[in-house]
Formats: structure tokens, C-alpha cells, sequence
């Protein structure tokens, strides 16, 4: 049933546990049961219910991030997936609301996709320090040093960094991308690492954002996955590109979150260890009850900042939206609808 009047709901939810909502919640629990400990289900499961029932009243869609807690991932989402599988399903939606579970750049490019829909974010300040490492003005900068050289901008960006860039690329297509365009040399931003990653794949000279990398990954070392190995036989190690040429050099493989979720489902390993963000592992072991997951543990502060209540006040009161100047969105659009173009092409 669609919702058509945005401003009201029904009744407030009852956040009460009690013996029959255990009952009823009592699927979701075996879901998570292994990594959510069982006096904490109690605090979920009212907020499980509560978003589940406001979100079929709204006609919202709930596009949940990789990274996101496991009463999150398993419990309230529409749609998992890596930035990419993210941003291909908010063009794609005909939900009224969207309500993006991850950090801001990502709740912006589904609003740049979807200019007349609501974006919801349960928490504006959840940023991301690759955004934050680079402006508009920055990226005309370098336009200005390297004329007629295009721009491939990582998703992990704002709307206005978009929007002075030629394509957007995630770390699912950062190759094909850059290949796409036909040229010998682009300008690749704002990570270091994944273009220093990507620059190793391929024969298309890159230009880097010296000032652009991930918090979370930048912490893990070489070092890190050496003793691992050391400590654990059998361990296969899977890393993020985000993380520096030398710890992805240490890795049996490097792909974005949905290729090492795919990873892991395809080679269902002994033990793995994912050098990634803590909440991945916990996901996906809920998955895979056989293989022993090895948790190097990095948490990315903006992405914990998504919690179930913010997502269930996100649903009653259609706070936190987010918007995207016009002028900006309809120039960033350009660069994200080629990137997403090209993926299904
Ligand atoms: P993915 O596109 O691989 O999900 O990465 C997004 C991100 O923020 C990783 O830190
Ligand atoms: Fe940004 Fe790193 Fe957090 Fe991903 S993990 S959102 S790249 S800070």
C-alpha cells in the first residue's frame, strides 16, 4: 500500500519486549543469533519490528551498506550490497523513500539519482574521511595542472566533487573505469591507495590525491597479516583496495566488500581473515557458520553511527534529509549515471 501523506503515521510503535513480540521476532534472532549475544537481542528486537512494519506503511526502501551492524544487515534491510550494488539499486527503486543505512556520500549519490524521492539518513554527520579529504575547488585545481586529462572520481565523495568530474568509479570498477575511457592517462581521486592499487592492473598512467586515504584501512600493515599467518595455518586473507600496496600485496585476494563476501561464499575457506571493517566479518559469518572468520578488528566510526532507533525515527518523522543543491545534482548525475551506464553495459 502506498503511504501518499508523508507527514503522518498511523500510531507510535510499542517498544516494549514482551513474551509474544519474542515470539514473532524469533526468526530474525536465529539469523544473528551467532554474533548478536542473547541478552542484547531484548534492545533489537522491538526496533526490528517497529522498522519493518513503518517502512511497508511509507513505501521506503532501506539500502543497506556492507558495513552496517548485523541487527542492520540481517534484520531490516531491502537491499545489501558494496557501493556499487548500492548505488545501482537506488536508480532503480520505486520506493517513495529511501532511507540509506551507510555514510553520507553514499545517502548523496542516491539523491543525485533520485532527485524527486526523500532521502532519509538516520545520521547526517556519519562522514567518511576520503570525502572529506579533497573539494570542488581542489578538483578544479588539478584540472587546471593537467589539462583535458579526465577525472575518475571514487564514489567515497561529495556531490560537488562529483559534479566537476568526467566519471565516478567504486572499488567494484575502478579497472574497467579507468579503461573505459580510452585514454592513456587519468587523473584518479581521491584515493591513494586504490589508485595506487589499480595503477598495479593496468598500463593507464594515474595520477593521485596524495591527501586521500580510508581511516579504517589505512591502519592495517603487512605486519598485521604476516603474524596471522604465522599464528593460524590454512588462513586465507582477503583485503580491501583501500588498504595500502603492501597489505593487499600480502593478500590471497583484494576486491570490493561484495567481491570478498562472494569470495568467501565461492571458496568457503577454512579459516579467512577480512582486512576490512570490523562489522563485515560478523555479517558474513552469520552466513557461514563453517568457516572460521580470523577478526583483525578496525571499526569505521561514521558507519557506527547508524543505529536502529536513528532508522526508526528516520521512518516517523521523516528527519534527516538529505538534499543536494539542483544545480550540483544534475552535474553529478552525469558522472554517476556513466559509471552506472557502463556497469551494465
Ligand atoms: P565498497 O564499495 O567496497 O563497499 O567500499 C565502500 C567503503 O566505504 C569501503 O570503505
Ligand atoms: Fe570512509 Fe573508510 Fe569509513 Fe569506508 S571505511 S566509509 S572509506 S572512512
Amino acid at each position: 500500500m502506498k503511504h501518499t501523506d508523508h507527514n503522518t503515521i498511523t500510531k507510535l510503535p510499542d517498544l516494549e519486549y514482551t513474551p509474544q513480540l519474542a515470539l514473532e521476532m524469533k526468526p530474525y534472532y536465529q539469523k544473528v543469533k551467532s554474533v548478536i549475544p542473547e541478552f542484547e537481542w531484548p534492545i533489537h528486537a522491538p526496533y526490528v519490528k517497529a522498522i519493518n512494519e513503518l517502512k511497508k506503511e511509507r513505501n521506503a526502501v532501506l539500502l543497506v551498506h556492507n558495513y552496517q551492524t548485523p541487527e542492520i544487515y540481517h534484520c531490516v534491510a531491502d537491499f545489501v550490497g558494496d557501493s556499487l550494488a548500492l548505488s545501482k539499486e537506488a536508480a532503480r527503486t520505486d520506493a517513495d523513500i529511501i532511507v540509506q543505512c551507510g555514510v553520507h556520500f553514499m545517502a548523496e549519490t542516491s539523491k543525485i539519482l533520485n532527485p524527486d524521492k526523500i532521502v532519509l539518513s538516520p545520521d547526517l554527520d556519519a562522514g567518511c574521511s576520503l570525502a572529506e579529504s579533497i573539494t570542488a575547488e581542489d578538483v578544479r585545481n588539478l584540472k587546471l595542472k593537467y589539462p583535458g586529462v579526465p577525472v575518475v572520481t571514487y564514489v567515497n565523495t561529495s556531490a560537488e566533487v562529483k559534479a566537476e568530474s568526467d566519471i565516478c568509479c567504486t572499488s567494484g570498477n575502478a579497472k574497467r573505469v579507468v579503461e573505459s575511457l580510452g585514454v592513456n592517462r587519468v587523473i584518479f581521486i581521491p584515493d591513494r591507495y586504490l589508485a595506487q592499487n589499480i595503477a598495479k592492473e593496468t598500463h593507464i598512467d594515474i595520477i593521485t590525491w596524495d591527501n586521500g586515504c580510508c581511516e579504517v584501512h589505512e591502519l592495517f600493515t603487512p605486519e598485521d597479516l604476516i603474524e596471522a599467518r604465522e599464528n593460524e595455518d590454512n588462513l586465507k586473507i582477503i583485503a580491501h583496495p583501500e588498504c595500502p600496496p603492501n597489505v593487499v600485496e600480502e593478500a590471497d585476494f583484494s576486491g570490493s566488500t561484495a567481491r570478498m563476501i562472494e569470495w568467501v561464499t565461492e571458496n568457503k575457506p577454512e579459516k579467512v581473515m577480512m582486512v576490512t571493517e570490523c562489522s563485515m566479518s560478523d555479517n558474513i559469518s552469520a552466513e557461514n557458520p563453517e568457516v572460521e572468520f580470523i577478526r583483525p578488528c578496525n571499526l569505521c566510526p561514521h558507519m557506527k553511527k547508524i543505529t536502529l532507533p536513528k532508522i526508526l525515527n528516520n521512518l516517523l518523522y521523516l528527519n534527516n534529509e538529505v538534499k543536494v543543491d539542483p544545480k550540483v545534482s544534475e552535474k553529478a548525475f552525469h558522472a554517476v549515471d556513466r559509471m552506472i551506464k557502463l556497469d551494465i553495459s
